[in-house]
């Protein structure tokens, strides 16, 4: 059968267009969904009717067993503006803060690790500051940086509570650092 030019180019431009429609509902329809959300963001939750995302994953708090921090109890066992570390966002190790009347704690947690090479910087209660043990740099008691080589303040993260159940979350911290009032170094 003889085809003419356009026709040709109709047949070609349709297979294309097909070509395109499969890999779509290939995306979309196989084991590759998660690619999907990532080629397209804003268009997947529409495309399945799921709510769009309204910002980063609370995660729950837990002590080193790995079991869940409850607000009321964790205060009560707590002094007065201790520095306590728990497991944060990934696990990664985090100091929540009591408050100076040690009724509550700071809406905002330490990530420990420095942030110069990323060794856990403990808590020095006498001094009232972080002193990290690898190269000396020194935070004053809400992660500021003092003294470096560390370049810049502890990373932070918000502090919440689950309203059913009283225990303590944690998110990534995404406006700007209050504590220097720069945009976070860490996102
Ligand atoms: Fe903390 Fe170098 S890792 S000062």
């Amino acid at each position: 059968m003889m085809y003419g030019k356009s026709t040709l180019m109709m047949s070609g431009q349709n297979d294309t267009l097909n070509d395109r429609r499969n890999f779509l509902r290939d995306i979309l329809l196989t084991s590759s969904f998660p690619m999907a959300s990532v080629l397209f963001p804003s268009s997947s939750s529409a495309l399945f009717g799921v709510p769009a995302k309204e910002g980063p994953k609370p995660k729950i708090a837990t002590d080193i067993t790995g079991s869940p921090i409850y607000y009321d109890a964790f205060v009560q066992k707590h002094k007065s503006n201790e520095r306590v570390m728990v497991q944060g966002l990934k696990g990664d190790p985090t100091y929540l803060l009591l408050s100076k009347d040690g009724v509550s704690l700071e809406n905002f947690a330490l990530n420990a690790e420095c942030s110069h090479l990323g060794c856990i910087v403990p808590w020095d209660e006498n001094q009232q500051k972080f002193i990290c043990p690898c190269h000396g740099s020194i935070y004053d008691a809400k992660g500021s940086v003092l003294r470096g080589p560390a370049p810049s303040s502890l990373k932070l993260a918000k502090v919440t509570t689950e309203e059913e159940t009283g225990k303590v979350l944690l998110e990534p911290w995404i406006e700007d650092d209050f504590r220097s009032g720069e945009k976070p170094w860490w996102i």
